[in-house]
């Protein structure tokens, strides 16, 4: 069976783009493979300097997972800092990437570029995690052994460098490491965010899923759209309340709002309203689940745990593999660390 692996980093609430783009689509995935899904809390130290704020986001990011549907009991689902072999993993195969590879990752290169355009020093407040960030991804994905990576588009480019490195290993040490893909739903490539850009968190145009009706209200408000009176027709294709509707309501429902589009009569207006309502009610019963989860922290540390248990038994085997390829040694470890029961 395909394996698969994907991860969220612990930073904000996940958004409906979140959701349509790489959340749906890898719970789909792992009802049909063995699927390893964590939470990056490692990943976002590159950002995050506070550690309760973290642990916090971590809790909300896997009642999030549980509460769309991942089935704990099928899929692993764990914390990546309670993984000490993705971190052993780091390091082997950073020492077979070139460095030049890390040099065109688009998140380094972006902050080189702003650093420039603002005359600095072109590595101005850049850490070196950010710089090893698409390394220690690597690790991420090719430690449980993936075949398939369910990600939204934004992380492409790290899954090649994943698989890069992958490549650059087994040229070296021979067939030892699994080659990933990425999976991208070529559907929802681009969600339209309130403002018509894409919906990203760091445009602030986001429409929170999990959020309560009153905030998905406030946020489809917000959506911008031109001054077409209610009775003149509409282009929906055109329309970001129907671009995102369309993916969200039932295939009849859409079709109906395109026709009233096409035929005038429908306003903007009434159209949001199908939208929030389409929303609220698909949601409803996830936003329970979610903040009962929530409340119940210690059931997310049963989850997270039993996850890691499952994955590190996978993931001792690939190590075991990577370490006698290269210190040359096949004897057994000394000792196995164990998961951090957490404070
Ligand atoms: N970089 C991803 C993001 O920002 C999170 C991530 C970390 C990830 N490790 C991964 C995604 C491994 C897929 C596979 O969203």
């Amino acid at each position: 069976m395909a394996v698969a692996v994907t991860g969220i980093k612990p930073t904000g609430t996940p958004h409906l783009g979140n959701y349509l783009g790489m959340i749906r689509p890898a719970l789909d995935i792992a009802s049909r493979t063995e699927a390893y899904y964590f939470i990056a809390d490692a990943h976002a130290l590159t950002t995050v300097r506070d550690g309760r704020r973290l642990r916090e986001s971590t809790y909300g990011v896997a009642a999030t997972w549980v509460a769309l549907g991942l089935d704990p009991s099928r899929t692993a689902l764990y914390r990546q800092s309670d993984i000490l072999e993705v971190f052993e993993l780091a390091w082997i195969l950073s020492c077979a990437t070139p460095k030049g590879l890390l040099n065109r990752a688009h998140a380094y290169k972006a902050a080189v570029q702003a650093n420039q355009a603002a005359g600095r020093d072109p590595d101005s407040g850049v850490n070196a995690g950010l710089y090893g960030y698409p390394v220690l991804m690597a690790a991420d994905i090719l430690l449980p052994g993936a075949d398939l990576v369910p990600v939204g588009l934004d992380q492409r480019q790290h899954v090649e460098i994943a698989r890069d490195v992958a490549v650059a290993f087994n040229a070296v040490y021979g067939d030892v490491v699994t080659l990933p893909e990425a999976v991208i739903d070529e559907r929802v490539m681009t969600i339209p965010g309130t403002d018509g850009r894409k919906m990203s968190k760091s445009y602030d145009n986001v429409i929170p899923v999990l959020g309560s009706p009153e905030e998905i209200r406030a946020s489809v408000m917000r959506i911008v759209t031109d001054s077409r009176r209610p009775e003149e027709p509409k282009d929906p294709e055109q329309d970001s309340i129907f671009r995102i509707y369309r993916l969200v309501a039932p295939p009849d429902a859409a079709a109906s709002m395109a026709n009233d589009y096409d035929r005038g009569g429908l306003s903007y207006a009434e159209a949001k309203r199908r939208l929030i309502d389409c929303v609220v009610e698909t949601f409803r019963e996830a936003r329970n689940r979610y903040l009962t989860l929530l409340s119940h922290h210690e059931k997310l540390e049963d989850v997270l745990r039993a996850g890691a248990n499952r994955v590190r038994s996978r993931a001792t085997e690939v190590l075991d593999r990577v370490r006698a390829a290269v210190y040359g040694r096949n004897e057994p470890r000394v000792e196995t660390p164990r998961v951090n029961n957490g404070p």
